[in-house]
């Protein structure tokens, strides 16, 4: 009898993959997704520890599971309650203390193990399960059993060896390891074959990718990135989070010679002073950063940038905190994540000294921010007029209405018919706001005869125009 399985998932792309994972391995059990958590048999909360009230947040929505949990009780059925991902990790004793009604608590490295996990829980036995296990959990995982969608996830490198001073990922995903390339082109291929368009390759530390294949030698990501383009009908290829360490000349010229990679680079850079990146040990300085993004500019000059900040860091100054607004107004960026520091137990930040006052950090966040929505949304401006291939990829809130990306990845409202969704389809930008844009599907003439057309987009994007949609 087929059973019911909810996830709530938090945080970055890594844990989404995780998430369809967990739900890839559990089919075979009968565990079909749910959207929502009533009358479920299985619950698992895969979790974020990145920044701070993770814990708060994890049993504020553990508190309503139980209510699911006990309203089945009641009903003589029994389900079951997991805490999976960072947030286990680090705080799996915690949960178990604080919640009695939890049933599983386990790590990020430890979910190919869930069949036997679930089958120990199922006979009354709490699980407990944080460690990193000396397999691999990528040679433990069944193929898709689900349809990936046009744009998807795939995994190829995880943990960080870098020990940035405020993060805890070294801490909850471990030591860095990256898949073996062939198992990765296995995994894209089949991707490919059930309709992926798009496939973005995820790692905390993604650029310092260094797979070994069977004969020993070793790939790292522009070689698997050459791979990967030769798969046919694949159309796009992206790549994150980066570090600008392993930002190596080999990588920047894929972004010249591939056109399937996408002119669009995620590339953290936490603070533009060299001050503060020397005490968040990030072994790169604001000239290093910014001599990258010449030479990806070099290699590929449409190409957007988006970046991580951190504003607040124990020792900030102004004058600190003004080297990383000149380094904003200098790059330009398309889109930017910016947080306030928050300090994490275990970490080495959480103990320097020089802790920036609240009233300050939100000053800066807020001053900072202001650059960059304003880039973001003058970025957004400055594509209207433009065509551009888009991606449909989700549907829209409106029916007859489909949301896509576009090489930039910008999202666009367009008015379309549901059998666009998953083409990729040359789309006129109409209107920008900083958080999107929208757009009229064109014809392949009114391409043609665009003068804000890029050449380059039109080999990659008319192909796929339905022009009985036009
Ligand atoms: N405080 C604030 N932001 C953080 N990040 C990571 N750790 C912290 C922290 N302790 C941010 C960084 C990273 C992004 C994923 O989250 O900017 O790049
Ligand atoms: Fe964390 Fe990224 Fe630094 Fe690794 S490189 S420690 S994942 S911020």
């Amino acid at each position: 009898m087929s059973k019911k399985l909810f996830i709530k998932t938090w945080g970055c792309q890594m844990n989404v993959y995780d998430s369809k994972k967990m739900a890839d391995i559990l089919s075979p059990l009968g565990y079909d997704a749910v959207d929502a958590p009533d009358n479920a048999d299985l619950m698992i909360l895969n979790t974020c520890h990145i920044r701070e009230k993770a814990t708060e947040k994890v049993f504020s929505d553990l508190g309503r599971l139980r209510e699911h949990k006990e309203a089945k009780a009641e009903k003589g059925e029994k389900a079951l309650i997991a805490v999976a991902g960072c947030v286990a990790q680090a705080e799996g004793d915690v949960i178990l203390q604080r919640a009695k009604y939890v049933d599983m608590v386990f790590g990020p490295q430890t979910y190919h193990l869930l069949p036997e996990m679930v089958m120990k829980a199922s006979g009354d036995r709490r699980v407990v399960n944080t460690d990193f296990p000396v397999e691999s959990k990528f040679d433990h995982l069944p193929e898709e059993s689900t349809a990936p969608g046009p744009s998807a996830f795939l995994s190829i490198q995880e943990g960080c060896d870098k020990f940035c001073t405020f993060c805890v990922v070294p801490y909850t995903r471990g030591a860095e390891f990256s898949r073996p390339p062939e198992q990765i082109l296995n995994e894209a291929k089949r991707l490919v074959d059930h309709g992926a368009k798009e496939i973005t390759l995820l790692g905390q530390n993604v650029n310092a990718y260094h797979g070994k294949d069977v004969t020993g030698a070793t790939w790292g990501l522009a070689r698997l990135i050459a791979g990967i383009d030769r798969i046919d009908g694949l159309e796009r290829i992206r790549y994150m989070t980066s570090h600008p360490g392993d930002m190596s000349d080999d990588l920047i010229d894929v972004h010249r010679d591939i056109a399937k990679l996408m002119p669009f680079l995620h590339l953290p850079v936490q603070s533009g002073s060299d001050r503060i990146l020397e005490l968040m040990n990030r072994k790169h300085t604001a000239a290093d950063y910014l001599s990258i993004i010449i030479k990806m500019k070099e290699a590929r000059p449409d190409i957007a940038f988006s970046s991580d900040f951190i504003v607040g860091f124990p020792g900030e100054t102004d004058a600190d905190h003004q080297a990383t607004l000149d380094l904003a107004h200098r790059v330009n960026f398309s889109s930017c994540y910016s947080f306030k520091y928050s300090p994490r137990p275990g970490t080495p930040g959480a103990v320097m000294g020089g802790i920036v006052p609240e009233q300050v950090k939100d000053a800066r966040l807020q001053e900072l921010q202001s650059i960059l929505f304003e880039q973001q949304r003058s970025y957004n401006q400055r594509s209207v007029g433009r065509v551009m291939p888009v991606l449909f990829d989700r549907k829209g809130q409106k029916p007859g209405q489909l949301l896509g990306k576009t090489p930039y990845m910008q999202s666009v409202y367009v008015d379309a018919p549901e059998r666009l969704f998953g083409q990729i389809v040359d789309v006129r930008i109409d209107k920008a706001s900083q958080n999107g844009t929208a757009g009229t599907i064109v014809t392949t003439e009114e391409v043609l005869s665009s003068p804000s057309h890029e050449t380059h987009y039109r080999q990659i994007g008319s192909k796929n125009v339905d022009k009985t949609a036009c």
